[in-house]
């Protein structure tokens, strides 16, 4: 193979510590219990972990907002469990990325804290202030984004929650303060970031005003009611409206770049991957982010093989068309958005759906990022309490429009369960013990326990059924990882305008690989035998989603099926695959 970084060939898996895994039996995920369930990574066969925030958080944005940038939160354990955690992970080959939140702070941050005390204080400038809210801006998550504060008599500025005031980040001091911590880390051994957030540090600088005729319950709420899809197209150029002066602003490169040069002080291995989908952070494909995320590849409500072929096509060649190439990130879910299961489930085929979706993922062109769980089928769960919501948007959502709207209680708690991120956030289903195992019986945990656990979606139930979504996942990520063409090939898009079913080619010098997935609940008989790429070539299956490896009908794909085949054993060394 040509000479990949490890974040080239790698999967990525996230693990969102407060549901991973609970080693102590308080209902919270810990290091502890991650670390107990290294080796099933090892098994399962990821190569890095993306770790959501592990710091020290007053948790009103679930540990996005940040108290102490160097220091573990005390519920996951201390910084040796950190330091142990590092090091038994790299001791299996698992390369380790931390959650790095630059936009904002907690509001408990000591350097808020001090900020907010006075308008002279050493660190008076550290954040935004106002005299009087300069505009009409909303805070994505919870309404005005200027929120007051009386030590100082003046107003502080905040993208997300009130509790997460924006840095100012054209403070010197602030860049040399956040990029100790990320010295602090890197120092450890860890492999890199992501990113979280990037396109809210800087501001508009004439702080213009949004010129939407709504607030954020107001559009949110707009948005809910929409139906037609002029409605719908007229709602989207809204939100993008409402704040499109507080993100994507100018300066943004140089700080990439900047914090690109402190990576490249250490070994040239560490790497960033931005929370973002902008390739042009990727500056000349050598000076800034390493990855950004392709989201849009999952923003859409089905994925159909017309949105992926305008996908990859898009993607690909905006990377192509950087100075120094760059390499694509696909992820289909996240701690962010609803479970692949359930968002692209059709409650008829979901466990098909599922597994196609995988092989989607694992087979287009780069580095794949997993969300825990995913690989089990974990599904939504939508709460019915308000008291149970953790996700402080949803609660501030739902008591908006109880109270200033006049929305029933029980619409709102579906609206509230269906917009909250808490569905996708559930405790990890390790058994069917109960709480799923992740916690012992009768511990109540963070969040409730999905139910479904007990219906086979759990990973000890999952380990010893040969053909569960898990087994099927090790099976993939080990044929992606023994295939030189799944690692690194090109990717050829075939027959463009099948509408039913999206087949290519990933083709290295070594292999090439023909993939078809069928996106239609048809089963169809597919015949390559005229296509140009693959004409005269013995096609060999390599994976078949529905576990159908014995069969000898190559051309016939059942309904929802993904089918790997590589061409004939033109070279020894695959013979083994
Ligand atoms: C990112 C995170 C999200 C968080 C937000 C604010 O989008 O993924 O979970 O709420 O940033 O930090």
């Amino acid at each position: 193979m040509t000479d990949l970084k490890w974040w080239q060939t790698a999967v990525f898996y996230q693990i969102y510590p407060r549901s991973f895994a609970d080693g102590n039996g308080d209902g919270i995920g810990d290091f502890k219990g991650i670390l107990e369930k290294l080796d099933y990574l090892s098994d399962l066969g990821v190569d890095a972990i993306w770790l959501s925030p592990h710091f020290p958080s007053p948790n009103w944005d679930c540990g996005y907002d940040i108290s102490d940038y160097t220091n573990v939160a005390p519920e996951y354990g201390t910084l040796e469990d950190f330091k142990t955690f590092l090091r038994e992970a790299h001791a299996r080959n698992i390369r380790v990325i931390l959650d790095l939140v630059l936009n904002h702070t907690s509001d408990e941050h000591p350097w808020f804290l001090e900020s907010k005390s006075s308008r002279d204080n050493p660190k008076a400038d550290w954040y935004v202030w106002a005299e009087m809210p300069p505009n009409n801006w909303q805070s994505c998550f919870d309404g005005e984004a200027w929120t007051y504060a009386p030590e100082r008599d003046q107003y502080y500025y905040h993208y997300f929650m009130k509790q997460q005031p924006d840095l100012n980040w054209h403070n010197p001091e602030v860049k040399k303060a956040m990029w100790d911590a990320v010295r602090f880390w890197l120092d450890l051994g860890v492999d890199g970031y992501r990113l979280d957030a990037i396109g809210t540090i800087y501001e508009d600088a004439n702080l213009t005003s949004h010129n939407v005729p709504y607030n954020l319950a107001g559009l949110r709420r707009a948005s809910e009611l929409a139906q037609t899809p002029t409605e719908k197209k007229k709602i989207e150029k809204y939100w993008h409206d409402m704040f499109k002066n507080q993100w994507g602003q100018p300066g943004l490169h140089e700080l990439m770049k900047e914090l690109r040069a402190i990576l490249d002080e250490y070994d040239g291995d560490r790497m960033l991957v931005g929370e973002d989908d902008n390739i042009a952070y990727m500056g000349n494909g050598n000076d800034e982010l390493h990855l950004v995320f392709n989201f849009p590849l999952m923003r859409t409500e089905r994925l159909t093989p017309s949105h992926i072929r305008r996908n990859q096509k898009q993607r690909l060649t905006q990377l192509d068309a950087l100075p120094v190439r760059g390499w694509p990130c696909n992820t289909l879910g996240n701690h962010d958005c609803s479970r692949i299961h359930t968002r692209y489930g059709d409650k008829q085929h979901d466990a098909a759906l599922a597994r196609l979706h995988a092989a989607l993922v694992l087979t287009l062109k780069g580095t794949p990022f997993l969300y825990n769980g995913e690989e089990i089928g974990m599904t939504d769960y939508m709460l019915t309490d308000i008291n149970q919501v953790k996700d402080t948007m949803g609660s501030w959502y739902y008591h908006a429009i109880v109270t200033d709207m006049g929305v029933h209680p029980d619409e709102a708690m579906q609206r509230t369960a269906a917009m909250t991120r808490d569905k996708n956030r559930t405790p990890m289903q390790w058994s069917n013990k109960p709480n799923a195992g992740f916690s012992p019986a009768n511990v109540e945990t963070w969040l409730p326990v999905n139910p479904d656990y007990r219906n086979g979606i759990n990973v000890r139930d999952q380990q010893h059924n040969p053909s569960s979504l898990l087994n099927y996942y090790k099976h993939l990520l080990q044929v992606r990882k023994s295939s030189p063409a799944l690692i690194e090939g090109e990717y050829i898009p075939l027959n463009n305008t099948a509408k039913d079913y999206f087949a290519f080619l990933r083709k290295s010098d070594e292999q090439t690989v023909l993939i078809t997935l069928n996106f239609s609940a048809k089963k169809l008989e597919l015949d390559f035998s005229r296509t140009k790429e693959i004409k005269g070539h013995d096609l060999q299956i390599l994976f078949s989603s529905a576990e159908r490896l014995k069969t000898n009908r190559r051309s016939a794909i059942e309904s929802f099926e993904g089918f790997l085949f590589r061409f004939g054993f033109d070279n020894p060394s695959f013979a083994r695959l």
